[in-house]
């Protein structure tokens, strides 16, 4: 017999089915929100002008639309505030830069390759055998899979690119405190799936953990602090950011399925950025950067990483690990 404990398993359960395709009408999306369940949320006043947007491949922040969801305080969604060559920017990175050494992966048990995606696009052999192998690899603080604790020796520095998106985003949404100190990239093929967890590792469990999905889409699956609530689906699409913050923080959540999306936006209408180069908090060299998104506008250029994300999803999600007064998990205070 089934007891309360099952309601996350048994959502998770349906929306995973191969055989028989799961009926989608209950999923919630900003574009059918049938039920009502999803309110948009005011533009914040403080943040309309942020000047690095562009450089990030973001739109500007008075076109973003944010939404919250009726039965889930805390769970905010930014639906899609990419650019198109932005998406483009941010899903060659996961691929071709985030996954080199000393960034960690799931296959380096299996074999060394310090530059997964060169590997990948100089041997067929190593691209059929390996390509669709990479599940995540992790930044910054390296989430330790088995003990689950953040440790100061598995830390690398976090990218600078991301720290600062991840800083946008947070101050729109007033969490103006945020760093991002760890992130985990999840890579996704049209069959995978990812169970039911809570992600409590931090240290800090007040700041918000800011995720960005790029690609095909997830069904996303988000409950309350234990297995028995009824989880709700939520559609997130390419450009998605989703926060958990507050109450959602310490939710449960899973992806049961990903299914094709209905435009590759990414290859849509597509424009270079050439305004005057912004003050960044974390990016050295912003004319490099502007220089690296804007490469991407040439399909000769964009066309292996179009293969693989036509038939993949990368969700990144990004965490702060530390309290604001600490500067490593073993020393206290900043003087
Ligand atoms: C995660 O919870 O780690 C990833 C969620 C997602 O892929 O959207």
């Amino acid at each position: 017999m089934k007891t309360e404990e099952d309601n996350f398993m048994k959502a998770f359960k349906y929306y995973k089915m191969i055989k028989q395709q799961p009926s989608i009408k209950n999923v919630l999306y900003v574009e059918n929100n049938i039920s009502n369940q999803i309110r948009e949320l005011p533009l914040p006043s403080y943040e309309k002008n942020d000047n690095r947007h562009s450089i990030l491949g973001l739109k500007p922040l008075g076109k973003w639309r944010t939404y919250n969801f009726k039965n889930h305080p805390g769970l905010v969604l930014i639906r899609n505030p990419f650019t198109n060559l932005g998406q483009r920017y941010w899903i060659r990175k996961c691929l071709e830069e985030y996954p080199r050494s000393p960034n960690k992966k799931n296959i380096d048990i299996e074999m060394r390759l310090d530059d997964w995606w060169r590997a990948c696009h100089a041997s067929k052999e190593i691209q059929s055998k390996q390509m669709k192998k990479l599940r995540w690899t992790t930044l910054g603080y390296h989430h330790n899979w088995d003990t689950k604790l953040y440790n100061d020796d598995h830390r690398t520095p976090f990218p600078e690119d991301l720290a600062e998106l991840s800083d946008v985003v947070a101050n729109y949404l007033g969490f103006t405190s945020f760093r991002a100190e760890a992130a985990i990239v999840n890579y996704y093929y049209m069959k995978s799936t990812l169970s039911a967890h809570t992600d409590h590792s931090e240290v800090n469990l007040e700041a918000p953990l800011l995720s960005f999905s790029f690609g095909q889409s997830a069904i996303f699956l988000i409950g309350g602090p234990t297995k028995t609530t009824a989880p709700s689906a939520v559609l997130l699409q390419s450009g998605d950011v989703m926060v958990m913050s507050k109450e959602a923080r310490l939710c449960y959540h899973a992806v049961p399925k990903i299914i094709p999306c209905n435009n590759a936006t990414w290859n849509e209408e597509l424009s270079t950025v050439t305004e005057c180069l912004p003050n960044m908090k974390y990016v050295c060299d912003s004319q490099k950067l502007q220089a690296r998104l804007n490469l991407n506008i040439d399909n000769k250029e964009w066309s292996d990483f179009n293969n693989y994300i036509k038939e993949s999803r990368i969700n990144v999600n990004v965490r702060q690990v530390l309290n604001e007064n600490q500067t490593s998990l073993s020393s206290a205070l900043i003087t």
